[in-house]
């Protein structure tokens, strides 16, 4: 029993299925890159870093290539919980992509604002390639098509927390996803 349990309205997606559904992903991404030498992945700080740590481990056991490990941590102008489009990079890439096989790996693609900015800013630090794994999707808020290859989960448009997504910095320690109760918010 953690203390968040009792906030949780209702679990959406259990451990379990996190990780059969993170093994999946990953033998996909091993077998779709058999033949390139190197692969950077790039976790968006900080909703993706349970993912990007299962992930990439998974990738190697799996058979993947040899992989690097980059962080990069954006926030979007604007006020509210929906995003603007207009994106702030808070911590850049430390490295040089030019030339390299990049796969962004994002926690969640809600309006698709801050992962388009993100393509294309990746696009323009010549990357060889440029891929996107999400493990979840909201489908009925995209707002631009974003092209994702890899998607482990499609959710309803609603509001969930959890193995690394928050609502106000919490939460993010919760092992599975899920929907906070109504009164959580009132707090
Ligand atoms: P856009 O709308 O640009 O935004 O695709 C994606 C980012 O918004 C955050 N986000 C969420 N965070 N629970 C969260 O804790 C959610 O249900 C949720 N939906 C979107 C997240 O940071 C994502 O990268
Ligand atoms: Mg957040």
């Amino acid at each position: 029993m953690g203390w968040y349990d009792a906030d949780i309205d209702r679990v959406i997606i259990t451990e379990e299925e996190l990780r059969g559904k993170t093994a999946e992903l990953a033998k996909q991404v091993a077998a779709d890159y058999a033949s390139v030498d190197g692969l950077l992945l790039v976790c968006v700080l900080k909703g993706a870093v349970m993912f990007m740590a299962d992930f990439s481990r998974e990738l190697g056991k799996v058979g993947g290539p040899p992989v690097e490990l980059e962080f990069m941590a954006v926030s979007s102008y604007g006020q509210g919980t929906t995003s603007s489009g207009v994106v702030r990079i808070l911590k850049d890439l430390d490295r040089d992509i030019a030339g390299k096989h990049v796969i962004v790996v994002e926690d969640i693609v809600d309006s698709g604002l801050t992962l388009s900015w993100l393509l294309k800013y990746l696009e323009s630090r010549s990357a060889k390639s440029v891929d996107v794994v999400a493990l979840f999707r909201k489908p009925e808020a995209i707002k631009v098509p974003v092209p994702v290859k890899y998607v482990g989960f499609d959710i309803p448009t609603e509001f969930v927390v959890g193995y690394g997504l928050d609502y106000s910095e919490r939460y993010r320690e919760v092992p599975y996803v899920g929907i906070l109760k109504p009164e959580v918010y009132q707090r």
